[in-house]
């Protein structure tokens, strides 16, 4: 009992120190869509062209995301396909989106593997992925010239930044509690990239829709269901209701 309350009395006071060690950056809200297939394809798409090659999805097969975002075989393999089985043969539709890349080659380039992100959205949330890949700053100090506002010394490179253009940290000192932490509070462009600030919102919202469908596929066959169920209990209601008219007519 009394070693419960010391851990309890612990986490308590670490509480503040957990806080501040998360950077204290604010999140931005995701603008996520599930049912916007259109908005889910663009950022397949993204995916194909700029993560997958480090990144596999290994959950989640080709043709499963042909038939949910309505697209043809052909359409998948264009965005999405661009390897080769162990015998040379392309990638068939139905495997899964693993990568070729071995945790020996990623440790030697990032110093880290490179995760899966099937589930990232999941264990991150949407948010976190969403302000993550806007909150890349260029940073002399780290092996790739970037470090991550939300990801202190992160391993992944930014790989966007072509599109981001380049950016540099503005700090404030702020309070926690006693302790004063520089924090920072904005970003000023220092380079253009080719997307302007509101054409790589709206991709990075495409791109974070896609992967908050990978991590949970089903939600837009439940949802496409919900109305199917809602639009059966009308029509049944309409049987019932007319079966019940015909049953007491000779009542009263
Ligand atoms: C050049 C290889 C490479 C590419 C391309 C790449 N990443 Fe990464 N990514 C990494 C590495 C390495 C890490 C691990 C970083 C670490 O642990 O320090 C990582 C980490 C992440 C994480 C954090 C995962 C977690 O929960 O810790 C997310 C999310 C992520 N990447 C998303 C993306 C997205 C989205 C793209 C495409 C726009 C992308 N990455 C492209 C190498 C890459």
């Amino acid at each position: 009992m009394k070693s419960l309350v010391k851990l309890l009395i612990i986490a308590v006071m670490l509480t503040p120190v957990m806080a501040a060690a998360s950077g204290g950056a604010k999140l931005l809200k995701a603008p996520i869509d599930i049912n916007d297939k259109e908005s889910l394809r663009r950022g397949a798409q993204a995916f194909g062209d700029y993560c997958y090659s480090c990144h596999a999805a290994s959950f989640m097969r080709f043709n499963r995301i042909a038939k949910d975002l309505d697209m043809e075989e052909q359409e998948v393999r264009e965005m999405l396909i661009h390897t080769y089985n162990e015998k040379g043969a392309p990638t068939k539709i139905g495997d899964l989106m693993e990568v070729s890349m071995t945790d020996a080659y990623a440790e030697n380039a990032f110093g880290t593997s490179v995760p899966d992100l099937t589930l990232a959205a999941r264990a991150r949330g949407a948010d976190w992925i969403y302000t993550y890949l806007r909150s890349f700053y260029v940073d002399e100090d780290r092996p790739t010239g970037f470090n991550n506002a939300v990801f202190p010394d992160v391993g992944m490179p930014h790989v966007l930044w072509s599109l981001q253009g380049l950016q540099e940290p503005v700090y404030e000192t702020v309070m926690h509690g006693d302790i004063e932490v520089d924090e920072i509070v904005h970003f000023e462009k220092i380079q253009d990239g080719k997307l302007t600030r509101v054409e790589y919102d709206v991709f990075l919202g495409d791109l974070t829709n896609f992967m908050v469908y990978i991590a949970e596929p089903v939600q837009v066959e439940r949802r496409s269901m919900g109305w199917k169920v809602m639009l059966f209990l009308v029509v049944l209601f309409g049987f019932a209701f007319a079966l019940k008219k015909e049953y007491w007519k000779d009542v009263h």
